[in-house]
């Protein structure tokens, strides 16, 4: 091997001070770089949701218009729900949103011991069930941190990298990180962003966690108890809104520091954080020191010559009280100026960073959000968050009326943000706010043909073989049927292709391929089933038979380090029929839910036995979400038009709707019931309804 010297520097001699890992460069020294045009690929739009418009439409024409024309819109923008992996949606975003984002916020998993088994509630009273960490999000966790620090900051950086192509020239970034891998993920950002864009690292005083505090038990060391938020900028000049923190409660040595927005331009903003005082929750004061808030509010009024509140406290020095009407019942609230004040700065300790009562574990509280966002956001501009979990940024997004665009790989998180946020629209409508619609994506086949592409590098026999495997079948050589691919105890087994849906026609061949070979059984597994299939395959069962078992293939077969197979399990059952009402002439629709069994893929083997009893005597416990769209049409995106939920505060749920649907047409039609369980599973069938 040569010597190394000015002919033949050595590698590490041309670096500038940086964090190497493994794959940073190839075997030639190069930089690799994100694959972007590789990662592009079509979204598709599987649900559309404007639940307030949709329910107005149900009802009729004439409660249609009055809809459209009572409701204010802030503009035609609909935000997005994103269900994939975000190196694959921020690759397929580029094309429309390239430098047009103007905040991201990400929060990505960083507890290297996490364990994603949750309770989820399930029924009418308060009981909840374990759910499993067989969900998508341990496919990113186990690739994040299959090779330790290595895999999780390649990850972080080829992320970061097309968060950067995506940002607009203005924008920042906020990314969320614990303080054990807050060092690492700043060099890595600082090497993406440019040092010079770094802005901040904020201080978020939290709560110790769990499994942090059981893996340093035996360690001599503190308990960690704050997150980092490490803010970048695009470029070196970006939007800051600077803000003041106010402390209440002069008595008190500790007091409570809150922050406290002065914008001249929205000046109801500086009042909302100081609704109320913090120890009780309520605004309560003597009559004269409230009538002393009026005269107050009057001199600034008066002799603030245009100044925001804050400056007018800097120039005068005065401390003031202030009243303003509660936005309840309109009476007056009082506040009182707190004894100090001074500019934010790096240590958030009045903000409160996790949401305390919740459905999703790592759920950010709503407050620290709207910090977050009102730091680096103007209304209307477009928010984003690419690990979005629960969809807290979009809730945040949506109240303070900037547009937003969030992606997870979970499908729990995409169920909860989508119940989440459907229960704000309805909110916002009520209230009289502005709202937009937003609509769901996912990445669908194509997410599955880059997995084929990128990780098993084969044709669809190298696909059927990894399927098969997982699935603990054997896979047949010798087949009697092209249409048959394996067998499993004594029946035989079909592989759907990667990127096609299983159809009745489909199920047709099989079943005679299985009855030609002299088999009675046969194990269908698939990607997607076409709506309707369970029907098929017991018609199919009694002409030819044939009993073909549809088996959904788990996603979690996708995840790269993946050795144990996943629960591969049947399809829920599902069944609906359509009732109808009559009033004079008019006949409305609803839909009843006459049968539901799921499938039960995410619960824990201990807890499998007691469930299946459970889901057979009372299935539609297990229901937490369904909808209803009532002109349904293949290869369309579901309109919700009606949806029922279950709410952590309220548990019941309706089996039947209550929409009374007003078709405009007799005739024929189709609707389509789409059901969502504890788990975040969710299956659809359609119901024919007759006019
Ligand atoms: C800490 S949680 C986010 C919590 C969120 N801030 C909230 O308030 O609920 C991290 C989320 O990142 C998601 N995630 C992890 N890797 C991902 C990837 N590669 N693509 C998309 N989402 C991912 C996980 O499914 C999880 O929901």
């Amino acid at each position: 091997m040569s010597e190394w010297g000015p002919g033949n520097p050595h590698p590490l001699s041309k670096m500038s001070t940086e964090l190497v890992w493994e794959g940073k460069y190839d075997e030639y020294g190069n930089r690799r770089q994100v694959d972007t045009a590789g990662c592009a690929m079509p979204m598709q739009r599987i649900e559309t949701i404007d639940q307030p418009r949709s329910e107005a439409a149900a009802r009729g024409k004439q409660d249609l218009l009055a809809f459209e024309k009572e409701t204010t819109r802030v503009d035609d923008f609909r935000n997005r729900l994103i269900w994939g992996d975000n190196k694959l949606v921020m690759a397929s975003l580029l094309a429309e949103f390239k430098g047009k984002i103007d905040l991201i916020y990400i929060d990505p998993p960083f507890d290297v011991g996490a364990d994603f088994t949750m309770d989820v509630p399930i029924g009418d009273e308060n009981e909840s069930v374990g759910k499993d960490q067989s969900t998508l999000e341990m496919v990113a966790y186990r690739d994040m941190w299959g090779k330790g620090t290595d895999s999780y900051l390649h990850m972080m950086f080829e992320r970061l990298a097309l968060m950067r192509q995506l940002l607009s020239d203005q924008g920042s970034i906020f990314i969320h990180v614990g303080s054990e891998v807050a060092s690492c993920v700043r060099m890595c950002a600082d090497d993406c962003f440019g040092r010079d864009n770094f802005r901040n690292e904020i201080v978020l005083p939290g709560r110790a966690t769990k499994n942090l505090q059981q893996q340093f038990e035996s360690i001599a060391r503190l308990q960690i108890r704050h997150d980092i938020l490490l803010w970048y900028s695009n470029r070196s000049s970006t939007r800051f809104c600077p803000f003041w923190v106010v402390k209440h409660d002069a008595g008190n040595p500790e007091g409570h520091w809150h922050h406290f927005w002065s914008t001249a331009d929205r000046p109801t903003m500086r009042y909302e954080l100081f609704g109320v005082t913090p120890q009780s929750g309520q605004w309560v004061w003597r009559e004269e020191r409230a009538l002393k808030a009026v005269d107050n509010h009057k001199r600034f009024l008066s002799e603030g010559g245009g100044r925001t509140l804050a400056q007018y406290w800097r120039d005068t020095g005065c401390c003031l009280e202030f009243i303003r009407p509660s936005p309840e019942d309109g009476k007056p609230q009082y506040w009182r100026e707190p004894a100090e004040t001074r500019l934010a700065d790096t240590m958030w300790s009045g903000v409160p960073i996790y949401s305390a009562d919740n459905d999703y574990p790592t759920e950010k509280n709503e407050k620290f959000l709207t910090e977050v966002l009102r730091l680096a956001s103007d209304e209307g501009q477009l928010v984003a968050d690419f690990f979005c979990g629960s969809g807290t940024t979009g809730t945040v997004a949506e109240r303070l009326g900037r547009r937003w665009i969030m992606a997870d790989l979970g499908r729990f998180a995409i169920h909860t943000s989508r119940k989440r946020l459907i229960e704000l629209q309805r909110k916002l409508h009520e209230e009289g706010k502005a709202y937009r619609a937003f609509d769901v994506y996912n990445l669908g086949r194509y997410e599955r043909q880059w997995w084929q592409k990128d990780r098993l590098k084969g044709a669809d026999e190298e696909h059927r073989r990894v399927v098969l495997e997982f699935f603990k079948a054997e896979v047949l050589t010798n087949t009697p049927s092209p249409l048959i691919h394996g067998r499993k105890s004594g029946a035989y087994c079909h592989v759907d292709g990667i990127d096609s849906i299983f159809s009745r026609a489909e199920a047709k061949a099989v079943a005679e391929a299985v009855a030609q070979a002299g088999g009675k059984q046969c194990y269908v597994l698939a990607w997607e089933f076409e709506m309707d299939l369970r029907l098929t395959a017991a018609a199919l069962e009694k002409e030819l038979g044939v009993k073909l078992m549809l088996i959904q293939i788990p996603r979690e077969i996708m995840e790269k380090n993946r050795k144990n197979p996943p629960p591969f399990l049947e399809m829920a059952v599902l069944e609906a029929e359509p009732v109808y009402r009559k009033k004079g002439k008019e006949t409305s629709v609803d839909i009843k839910i006459a049968n539901f069994v799921p499938s039960l893929a995410e619960v824990p083997s201990s807890e499998l036995q007691a469930l299946k009893e459970r889901a057979i005597k009372s299935g539609t416990d297990f229901i937490d979400f369904w909808a209803v769209d009532f002109e349904w049409e293949p290869g369309k995106p579901f309109n919700h038009h009606w949806q029922d939920y279950r709410t952590r505060k309220d548990r019941s749920l309706k089996t039947v709707s209550d929409a009374r649907y007003a078709y405009q047409k007799t005739g024929k039609h189709t609707a389509c019931v789409k059901v969502i369980d504890t788990f975040g599973c969710d299956t659809s069938i359609t119901v024919g309804v007759a006019i």
